[in-house]
């Protein structure tokens, strides 16, 4: 008799957005005519770039020619791409980041859970709420947490996120072994300043804690003194690992490639007590269940650095963050509450009249017709929101900002 992993069971019903889309598809069975919007999950809209289209041609052209045919790269990715991060990403800003310290792979959403496969058990996990599901899922499957009770999960420390805190977590007040930070933050799209990284990173020296960095959404940091890398902080080559990603910088969501970075000098400690790098142990992992991004796809990402490339991803972030503006003006004048938007696609938003995300989600569906994600789905201090996402077309997102004004300037619930 084979056993299953029973932490899976204790997952809540369903990944918040396979729920939204079936809600979506039921609606629209129901109203098939209905111009929906969809503002939901956080997917671009917007064609590759060019540079990165051309060099995807060119790589499976190599890949067509015997002299120039490549097979199994190497598993953490080719010199070539590691390098340019290297340089545009890190060295350009002065954050001391090598390349053998960068690993590339199919994207950031997967490393988050992968990552937690050279982990211990027993490691006291602080995670924010509202947060990234896949942060908290990933955890439970790993048996990080206990059961599923009044809205949360056992064993969890909860960052409460909330307008009161402006939503820069507070340090916990029991230590913690492993802290996520994602900034600029998904869902709520505010940031973290430097003075909040600043005592995250005093915090996991002073505890020995490890910081899980999530900086997928750095390109749409508007205004330099937000830190774009957690390695802009002193120490933190110590005590974090930074996730990134090319899905929302260049488009790539579909394409999949992103790196995690893992600082030589980064030790956890074993049941033993000895201190272990933790950069040879995903090493190990990447080498040993991974073969490497494809060939093509690194192409692809390694030509957002030339200079056309930079211009082109340049104004991929600029038509997103137009959409944000549109919205971030229209809401306002509705009579809305608006966070986020600023250095992130997101408009983090109070629902009107104390209606439930899920109320709300369903009103601005049957008299907008736009989707959106409610913020209960990101967990329990999410109650009460409601998440745009800025990833459209202009017309999408001047029509959508429109509705809602519509809608809820001249009715109430
Ligand atoms: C979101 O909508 O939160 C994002 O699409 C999630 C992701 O990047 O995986």
């Amino acid at each position: 008799m084979f056993r299953i992993n029973d932490n899976y069971r204790k997952l809540q019903a369903g990944y918040l957005f396979p729920e939204i889309a079936r809600r979506v598809r039921e609606f629209q069975q129901a109203n098939p005519d209905a111009p929906v919007i969809r503002m939901g999950i956080g997917d671009v809209t917007e064609p590759l770039p060019e540079a990165c289209r051309q060099a995807l041609h060119e790589a499976v052209d190599e890949l067509g020619d015997r002299k120039t045919f490549h097979g199994y790269g190497p598993e953490q990715g080719y010199a070539f791409l590691r390098d340019a991060i290297t340089e545009h990403d890190y060295s350009r800003h002065g954050i001391d980041i090598r390349a053998s310290e960068i690993f590339v792979s199919d994207g950031s959403k997967c490393d988050c859970g992968n990552l937690l496969d050279i982990l211990g058990p027993g490691n006291r996990v602080a995670i924010s709420d509202p947060v990234y599901p896949v942060y908290l899922d990933t955890n439970v499957m790993a048996g990080n947490t206990g059961s599923w009770k009044d809205g949360r999960f056992e064993g969890i420390v909860y960052l409460e996120l909330n307008e009161e805190n402006g939503f820069q977590p507070a340090l916990p007040e029991t230590p913690v072994d492993l802290i996520y930070l994602c900034s600029p933050n998904n869902p709520t799209g505010t940031v973290l300043d430097r003075k909040s990284l600043e005592s995250w990173v005093q915090y996991a020296l002073k505890h020995d804690s490890l910081i899980l960095f999530d900086a997928a959404y750095e390109a749409y940091i508007s205004d330099d003194s937000v830190p774009r890398s957690i390695y802009e902080i002193e120490g933190a080559r110590k005590c974090a690992i930074e996730f990134r990603s090319f899905s929302k910088t260049a488009g790539f969501t579909g394409l999949r490639c992103g790196w995690t970075v893992v600082p030589e000098e980064l030790c956890g400690t074993s049941q033993s007590g000895e201190r272990i790098p933790l950069s040879g142990l995903w090493h190990r992992r990447h080498t040993t269940r991974f073969n490497g991004a494809s060939f093509p796809i690194q192409r692809a990402a390694a030509a957002i650095y030339t200079d056309d490339g930079q211009k082109q991803i340049r104004s991929l972030v600029n038509h997103y963050m137009n959409n944000a503006k549109v919205l971030l003006t229209e809401l306002p004048a509705a009579g809305f509450t608006v966070y986020g938007g600023e250095h992130a696609p997101y408009i983090w938003l109070k629902t009107p009249d104390s209606m439930t995300s899920w109320q709300f989600f369903d009103a601005l569906l049957d008299r907008c017709h736009i989707v959106g994600t409610p913020g209960s789905g990101f967990g329990k201090c999410g109650e009460g929101f409601f998440r745009i996402s800025a990833f459209n077309s202009s017309e999408n997102a001047i029509q959508a900002a429109q509705r809602i004004r519509n809608a809820w300037s001249t009715a109430s619930t």
